[in-house]
């Protein structure tokens, strides 16, 4: 298929193999998570979407996050899935496990880069709390840079009870605008900088008319609003809070913060 004289394609193969980007299963060569990788960022790269390639920013367990730079000096975060990676590891340990294995390890993390870019892009014009997303090709998605730290990290926040408001008025931007919940929204999965908040992470979102939207509605909203009570002493009912981001209260009393609950 190369068009290359086989002894080439053999050079190539066995020098992919050692550099760890593929391996040979019996008469197949198969990708692995670097080799995948470097065909993502050579995608971005060729697209002039990125000239080069920076720190590690996060390296979490679904998803490893890189900084990169565009030609233009601009900083992006590249966001790389890496779902299945203990089963991942442990297919390479038994190289008797089927194919089918790797395929569908593939298939999970291109499925979850589609996933997120197309929530980003449906929330694009419905609130500001989220990152810009630019481009994503097979598990890999080019996202804006936040300059923020999680939340769980309890910085110090100019207002706390205005930073509440701002995440739960981007869920029920979400929710009513965009038509999906998260299902994931807790203290890990928001970034701020101490005065804007952004909610991250939304490859497992659902519509709303979906089974159990609700529920994990639900459960996005107590996350938040308990942890704001935890850490900052913020009170907003949970059940008030619901029925806000669902539009069924048009106002949501936020009580302000202690003054000794500085962060
Ligand atoms: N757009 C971004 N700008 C800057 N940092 C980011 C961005 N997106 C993600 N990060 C960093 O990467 C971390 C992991 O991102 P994210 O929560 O989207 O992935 P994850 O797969 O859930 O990772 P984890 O398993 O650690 O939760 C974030 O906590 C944050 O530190
Ligand atoms: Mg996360």
């Amino acid at each position: 298929m190369s068009g290359q004289p086989v002894e080439r394609v053999r050079f190539a193969i066995r020098r992919l193999n050692q550099k760890g980007l593929t391996r040979q299963r019996r008469t197949n060569q198969v990708m692995l998570a670097a080799g995948l990788d470097l065909i993502a960022m050579k995608h971005f790269v060729d697209n002039n979407e990125v000239a080069a390639l920076g720190k590690i920013i996060a390296k979490g367990k679904e998803s490893d996050v890189y900084e990169v730079i565009s030609e233009s000096g601009e900083l992006f975060a590249l966001k790389m899935f890496r779902l299945g990676r203990t089963s991942f590891r442990a297919v390479r340990r038994k190289r008797r496990e089927p194919l089918g294995e790797v395929h569908s390890w593939i298939a999970r993390n291109y499925t979850a880069a589609r996933r997120e870019f197309a929530a980003l892009k449906r929330l694009e014009g419905v609130t500001r709390n989220v990152p810009r997303a630019l481009a994503f090709n097979r598990h890999a998605l080019l996202l804006e840079e936040l300059l923020g730290v999680r939340l769980s990290e309890k910085p110090p926040l100019r207002s706390p009870s205005e930073l509440l408001r701002q995440i739960l008025d981007a869920v029920r931007g979400a929710y009513m605008e965009a038509r999906i919940v998260n299902g994931d929204l807790s203290e890990y999965n928001v970034l701020t900088d101490g005065k804007k908040a952004w909610l991250i992470d939304w490859p497992q979102w659902v519509i709303v008319s979906g089974a159990n939207a609700n529920d994990l509605l639900k459960r996005d909203v107590s996350s938040l609003t308990r942890f704001f009570l935890r850490a900052y002493g913020v009170k907003a009912g949970e059940e008030k809070a619901y029925r806000y981001v669902m539009g069924k209260e048009e106002r949501l009393p936020i009580r302000r913060e202690r003054s000794s609950a500085s962060g």
